[in-house]
């Protein structure tokens, strides 16, 4: 599983980077406006932070693909590494082609059907970004749309990879993993979540309890070898 971090927030992105085996970071356009900043000093701090071998994905603005793709080379200019996010509109598709044709990679968002994830696999994008939550949201089946485009590159042996967005619980990831994912993006406060159980805690508790009852308050296997 590559797991990503699917915020602009440069305190949570420092904390993840050291916590967890993180592969990348995410943005979309909601999530930059939220830091209320420049966009340049947003993505310059966010790749000062996770380093250059780790995945930054930043999404176009523009309503036709011509801009998409100026965006796309100018945000490259910026960040040489920098993996661009194309919904997937007609345009979208239409920027996809021909951001590929730069070499550049892609991720293809805002997915919600199977068919605008195999077009836009076909058209050049390496990973493919399904809206889990919004569609379970709407009695959708956000685990479903995920595990029929894992199919579809399967079937038609594309070089993509289902990058499953939008989650709001565990359950979720779970179930995305299980469908056969290749990578997730998730909020912080979802991250946090992917690790925490109260019996672990207590077991942790009781282990430090029994321990300190012989070795001694505050001490570790150091203090007694
Ligand atoms: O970044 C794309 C996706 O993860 C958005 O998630 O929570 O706004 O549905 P959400």
């Amino acid at each position: 599983m590559i797991y990503m971090l699917d915020t602009a927030n440069i305190e949570a992105i420092c904390r993840a980077v050291d916590l967890y085996p993180l592969a990348g970071v995410t943005t979309n356009p909601s999530i930059i406006a939220q830091e209320n900043r420049p966009l340049k000093e947003i993505l310059l701090g966010i790749r000062e932070c996770i380093g250059r071998e780790r995945m930054l994905h930043a999404q176009v603005m523009g309503s036709d693909a011509q801009t998409m793709l100026l965006e796309a080379i100018a945000m490259r200019a910026l960040d040489p590494e920098l993996i661009i996010k194309v919904p997937v509109t007609q345009q979208g598709i239409k920027a996809i082609k021909l951001i590929a044709a730069k070499d550049i990679r892609i991720t293809a968002t805002a997915i919600l059907t199977p068919q605008q994830a195999l077009m836009a696999a076909v058209a050049g994008a390496e990973f493919l970004a399904p809206y889990v939550n919004r569609l379970d949201n709407i009695c959708s089946d956000g685990i479903n749309l995920a595990a029929e485009i894992s199919l579809l590159i399967k079937h038609y042996h594309l070089n993509a990879k289902v990058l499953g967005a939008s989650f709001k619980n565990v359950q979720q990831i779970h179930q995305l993993a299980l469908a056969g994912a290749h990578s997730v993006t998730i909020s912080p406060d979802v991250f946090d979540l992917l690790l925490s159980h109260p019996l672990t805690d207590s077991g942790v508790a009781g282990f430090r309890a029994d321990w300190e009852k012989i070795y001694g308050d505050n001490t570790n296997v150091l203090d007694a070898l």
